[in-house]
């Protein structure tokens, strides 16, 4: 598959401009992790995988480079795969809440894909409702060896906290990854901001 062809495949499963060229490769400074994402990713069947790290740290950049790699590997052919992020999964299903067939359509979706990829999990508002959406989706595809990537700024154990035991144990019990990354956005802001007076002080009098 062309590298055009996977960018309009992310496209159409609404990944965002900004990773369109998200990939390992381009994913600096952690190659120890990079080759453990790469040796889990490469298993049969596709485990679960939960990163974990604070923002700016590249998860959403690794979420689609796994996609991408499931591309360049041929593995993704033919294969359903649902790309979101938490809370725009929670807000198109509140949406629909008054529209059973579309309610139903999405959690179908959720539960019945080949693969899950769900990003920033947490950033959706938390509520009864929400933790039990979730584990149903979760708790069903774990019955039914069907994978979920997922990333989080929250650790393990705050996934417990927030979401149950029963959610943190199918989805941090494949393989997770502290990403033990500094916020890359503020790397870039500090490489592009001019020096005030105080930086200048070549110029100070
Ligand atoms: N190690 C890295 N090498 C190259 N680019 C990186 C790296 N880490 C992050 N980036 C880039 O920095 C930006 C922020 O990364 P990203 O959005 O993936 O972080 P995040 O961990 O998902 O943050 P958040 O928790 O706020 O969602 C993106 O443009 C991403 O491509
Ligand atoms: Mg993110």
């Amino acid at each position: 598959m062309s590298p055009v062809d996977i960018s309009e495949f992310l496209r159409k499963l609404g990944v965002g401009r900004r990773f369109l060229d998200a990939s390992f490769a381009n994913y600096r400074g952690a190659e120890k992790l990079i080759r453990q994402i790469r040796s889990a990713i490469d298993e049969v069947p596709l485990p679960n995988v939960f990163m974990f790290g604070v923002t700016g740290s590249g998860k959403s950049h690794l979420a689609v480079s796994i996609l991408r790699d499931h591309f360049e590997s041929g593995r993704a052919y033919g294969k359903r795969i649902f790309y979101t992020t938490s809370s725009e999964f929670f807000f198109k299903l509140k949406q629909a809440i008054d529209f059973a067939t579309e309610y139903e359509r999405l959690i179908r979706s959720a539960i019945e894909c080949d693969l899950l990829v769900l990003d920033d999990l947490g950033s959706e508002k938390v509520s009864e409702w929400s933790v039990e959406v979730l584990s149903m989706i979760i708790d069903k595809r774990y019955c039914e060896l069907r994978p979920v990537i997922a990333s989080s700024n929250l650790p393990p154990a705050e996934v417990q906290e927030r979401y149950g035991a029963r959610v943190a144990s199918r989805l941090c019990t494949g393989y997770s990854f502290a990403i033990e990354m500094s916020d890359y956005r503020k790397k870039i802001a500090a490489s592009r901001s001019v020096p005030g007076p105080a930086g200048n002080r070549e110029f100070q009098t």
